[in-house]
């Protein structure tokens, strides 16, 4: 399956900034209709508006409630996205699931200097192959291109994606 951007509407939510902005600037460069960013921060979602806009023109930011913990998505994911509700609807549900990606949310967990973070944490956060928010981009972009609906993606140190058993 080779499925094209071109001429898609494209829902994000988190888009203001990090991966989710990444995201829509690759989706509006792979030739999006058009790309909602879905953001509890207004001001960042305006900003992130306005850059994609220049950009690309077409993008428009509106504030979600938005509540979904991590293991309730892969569960969502695959049971919304089962093969039996593909048939009925056309419509792909896929998970995106990144590694440590340098964010405004995971560079707290690499200060040194800051007193919440244990040297263990440190540690432990160091020993795991980060990546720029580019990579999750362009994972996103081969991810719709190819997956099927129902599954699981990793994207991780920037490797080429890997489909979650
Ligand atoms: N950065 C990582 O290493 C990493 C790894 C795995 C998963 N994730 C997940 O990827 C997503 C994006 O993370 P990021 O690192 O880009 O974070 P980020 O903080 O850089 O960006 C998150 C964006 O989402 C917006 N946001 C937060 N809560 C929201 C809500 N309830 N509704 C709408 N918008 C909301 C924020 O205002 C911000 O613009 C998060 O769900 C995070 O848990 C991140």
């Amino acid at each position: 399956m080779d499925q094209l951007l071109k001429n898609k509407n494209i829902v994000i939510i988190g888009g203001g900034s990090g991966i989710g902005f990444n995201i829509a600037d690759k989706f509006l460069s792979e030739d999006a209709k058009s790309v909602i960013l879905l953001d509890i921060n207004e001001k960042q979602g305006n900003i992130a508006a306005d850059v994609l806009n220049n950009t690309h023109g077409n993008v428009a930011a509106l504030i979600p409630v938005y509540c979904a913990a991590k293991f309730a998505v892969m569960g969502f994911t695959r049971c919304l996205g089962h093969e039996d509700n593909f048939k009925k609807t056309g419509v792909r549900v896929i998970a995106l699931c990144p590694g440590f990606t340098e964010t405004q949310l995971t560079k707290p967990l690499l200060d040194e200097k800051d007193t919440d973070n244990s040297e263990e944490l440190i540690k432990f956060v160091k020993g795991f192959p980060w990546q720029k928010v580019d990579a999750v981009g362009d994972a996103a972009v081969a991810v719709f291109k190819r997956a099927k609906s129902g599954t699981a993606w990793l994207i991780e140190g920037g490797k080429p994606i890997e489909e979650v058993p």
